[in-house]
């Protein structure tokens, strides 16, 4: 399926895209990283803040309801707010993937409902058009375990909707994340949590299709853009690891194919309060203690949040293994308002 960009006075317009991932919309949410609790009116000013913007898809990355326990009501409030966007599709996270119990959504009972928008009944993937840009969505997802894995027929599924893609740039969704976004460091625990399992094969594939530009990804609930090389000087692609909007800096993104590359917006709730009190909320987590084990130099929040350019950057499609260029300071909104992002600069990877 194929969607035209945005024409405004004749002229085709870049494609705009938002990612929001890990909404985890649960209108009896309960607070504890998270502030679930908060998630209805969250999403909704999100969702506000696209429709603002006029993107041409939004791109939900799964754990898009919390589905704990009040599975069906989540669900309604999910659809509910969506429904005032133009064009959505979505993949499922875990969240999505849960064994079937009373209370909770299959990852099947989630996909029939949302038909129409990316996956469907028969299919927990999909593959849309959109002006120049194809959009791939996988399920990555492996119930009973909150670790992913991409299994044989995802990826069949892949490798051929990356043949037929005629546009100029692709990009692939997922759940889980690809690579470690806590490099330089290493913790097993993690690995085992966030990462897709068999990510190499995953890799391999991306890698080698040039048209590949990104693979997009949440669950980790952290801001990170980090690049991939294939081998030698040329191909790979950039893994945009995207933050959760009730996990701390709780923010979605906008991505926008300009000629020069990928264009990266930050947004985040336009609620000051909500931030302080999510900031207090994360830190009260699993991840916030284990983030000590990494030993790392760098504070649990800036982790999370994120250096300036894996904010606001400019993404060059071309020299892309080099660096990632920081994107004009006026659209740095979110760095002056948190200052927890560390000084700009070439980010070398
Ligand atoms: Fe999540
Ligand atoms: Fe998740």
């Amino acid at each position: 399926m194929v969607i035209s960009a945005k024409i405004v006075y004749g002229r085709r317009m870049s494609v705009v895209l938002a990612h929001v991932t890990d909404a985890h919309v649960a209108p009896a949410g309960r607070r504890n990283a998270a502030i679930k609790d908060q998630s209805v009116p969250i999403f909704r000013d999100l969702v506000a803040q696209i429709n603002e913007r006029g993107a041409d898809l939004t791109l939900f990355g799964g754990d898009n309801i919390d589905n704990h326990g009040h599975g069906e009501r989540d669900f309604e409030a999910f659809m509910d707010i969506s429904a005032s966007l133009d064009r959505w599709v979505c993949i499922v996270g875990n969240h999505e993937a849960e064994a079937k119990l009373p209370g909770y959504l299959t990852k099947a009972e989630f996909a029939e409902r949302v038909t129409g928008h990316g996956i469907s009944a028969d299919s927990l993937t999909f593959s849309q058009g959109v002006g120049d840009v194809r959009v791939i969505g996988i399920d990555t997802t492996l119930i009973g375990t909150a670790g992913g894995y991409v299994a044989p027929r995802v990826m069949s599924f892949l490798a051929s909707e990356l043949n037929r893609a005629e546009e100029e740039h692709i990009v692939v969704l997922g759940h889980h994340l690809l690579y470690r976004a806590w490099e330089p460091h290493q913790l097993h625990q993690w690995d085992k949590d966030y990462l897709v399992a068999n990510r190499d094969s995953v890799i391999a594939l991306l890698a080698s299709h040039p048209r590949v530009r990104a693979y997009l990804c949440g669950h980790h609930h952290a801001s990170r853009i980090q690049r991939i090389a294939a081998r030698g000087n040329y191909g790979g692609f950039y893994h945009i690891l995207t933050s959760s909007p009730v996990s701390y800096p709780c923010a979605g993104r906008f991505l926008r194919f300009e000629r020069d590359g990928i264009h990266v917006e930050s947004m985040q709730p336009r609620m000051p309060q909500l931030l302080e009190e999510a900031r207090e909320a994360v830190m009260t987590g699993r991840k916030a203690q284990r983030f000590e084990l990494l030993g790392s130099q760098r504070s649990f929040l800036q982790y999370v949040s994120g250096r300036g350019t894996d904010n606001e950057a400019l993404l060059p499609y071309d020299h892309a293994p080099i660096s990632i260029l920081p994107a004009p300071a006026e659209s740095s909104f979110l760095r002056r308002r948190e200052g927890e992002w560390e000084a700009r600069g070439h980010d070398l990877l």
